[in-house]
This record gives structure tokens, sequence and C-alpha cells, in this order.
């Protein structure tokens, strides 16, 4: 990618991310998302913190709480949360149902946890987020290593082309542990029925479809700020 469409993207999900923080009110707790624009919601809660807000974050993982302890934002443990206010996190794809596919990071279990506890679900995007129909993107999911060949049997028998999640060639390991799958569905004509059936497999931890998991998309383009409700 040519570094000024990178630098683009950068400031759009800055942008988009600097919007959401705007949402969050004093004494809110707010799910703190993982990737890339959910790091520039971080920095911009830690910028409102100086400004006197008071939060506590909750993170959606390991990396996501290191950078949220190093900009000195106060946390709460994840399994410990009843409710959360306001959620901000990325996402893979979106669509105008506002159907998501999650888990780039590999973080997509915690995450699903912490827009779950969410009553706000705000996703900050840059456009190139957005699609008519889900599935370009791999959907991740995570897998119990015990159960992979089995839930990877699976996913043939949906249909879907799976491979395992490598980083610096070595399986990728989640934070709770496990495997990455990335999941080749095609284009996905029916998400929720998808979804239904990977929650059906054993073996499967969560998967990288969110269905009525956000209830706002900011999208930052070129010309400004779409908010999808
Ligand atoms: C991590 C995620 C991220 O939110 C998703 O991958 C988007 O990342 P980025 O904001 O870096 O584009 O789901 O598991």
């Amino acid at each position: 990618m040519a570094a000024a469409t990178l630098n683009n993207r950068n400031l759009a999900k800055q942008l988009a991310a600097q919007e959401a923080v705007k949402l969050v009110k004093n004494n809110d707790i707010v799910g703190l998302g993982t990737g890339s624009t959910a790091r520039f919601a971080l920095m911009a809660l830690a910028e409102r913190l100086k400004e006197g807000l008071q939060i506590r974050g909750v993170p959606s993982s390991l990396a996501t709480e290191a950078q949220a302890k190093a900009l000195g934002i106060p946390l709460l443990p994840l399994g410990e949360v009843a409710q959360i206010d306001i959620s901000i996190d990325g996402a893979d794809e979106f669509n105008e149902e506002l159907q998501l596919i999650k888990g780039g990071g590999g973080a997509l279990f915690r995450e699903k946890i912490v827009a779950s506890l969410s009553k706000n679900r705000v996703v900050v995007v840059d456009s190139s987020k957005k699609v008519a129909q889900l599935g370009a993107f791999k959907v991740p999911v995570e897998l119990v290593p015990v159960a992979c060949r089995y839930v990877l049997d699976q996913f043939e028998a949906l249909g879907g082309q799976a491979q395992l999640r490598y980083k610096n060639d070595a399986l990728f390991i989640t934070d709770n542990q496990n495997y990455i799958a990335d999941v080749d569905f095609g284009l996905i004509a029916n998400p929720e029925e998808l979804a239904i059936q990977l929650n059906q497999i054993e073996g499967v931890l969560a998967h990288g479809l969110f269905i009525g998991l956000a209830t706002k998309v900011i999208m930052a383009t070129g010309e400004g700020l779409l908010v999808f409700e």
C-alpha cells in the first residue's frame, strides 16, 4: 500500500475513534477494543482523562490492557464486570445491517464478551471496512487446540475453507491459549444462519461474526464522518 494511502487510512481511523470517544460520559465503564483503530480511541480517552474525565476501562485483550496501562487508563478486569456503559472497537468488515466480521487481531472472544456486556456498542472504522455483503474477509474462528482436526472438518462440511493462523512461522496462540482458523466461506448470504451453525460446533470458542453486537458504526471518509445506526 502506498504511504499516502496508509496515512489517509490512519487519519480516518483516528477521526472515527476521536468521534466515538466524545460519546463517553463521566464515570462510564468503557469497553476497550483491540487493533489499530481501537488504539486511537485509547489515545483519545487518555487525552480526555487529562482534562478531568473519570472512567474505568475494560480491556478486550492483553495487548489493549498493556496499551491502556501505559496511557494511565484505570482498568477493571473483564471477568468481574457485570455491565459496560459503552464499548469502542474496530472491525474488519461491516454491512448496512451493522453486522460485522471481527478478529483480524485474534481478540474476537474477549471482544465479543465486551460487546455482549455493553449497553452502547460503537464500532469505529475507515471506509475500507464497509461492504455490501460480508465474507471477502475470512471469518476468524477461535478453537480449542484439542478439537482442532474435528473443528476444521466441520468448517469444510459447512462449505468453508479453513487455514490455521500462523505468526512468525509458529501457530498463532490467542490470549486464551487457543488457535485461530481463518475460514473462507465466500460471500456470506445469511450471516445469522452461519453464526448459529458455527456456534453449534463443539470446540469452537467464538467466531468473528458479530450479529446484533453493534449499535453504531462511525466511519471516517475523505469527505468526513458517516454514522450508521
Ligand atoms: C481484533 C479486531 C479488530 O478490531 C479488527 O481486526 C480491526 O482492526 P484495525 O482497527 O487494526 O483495522 O477485531 O481482533
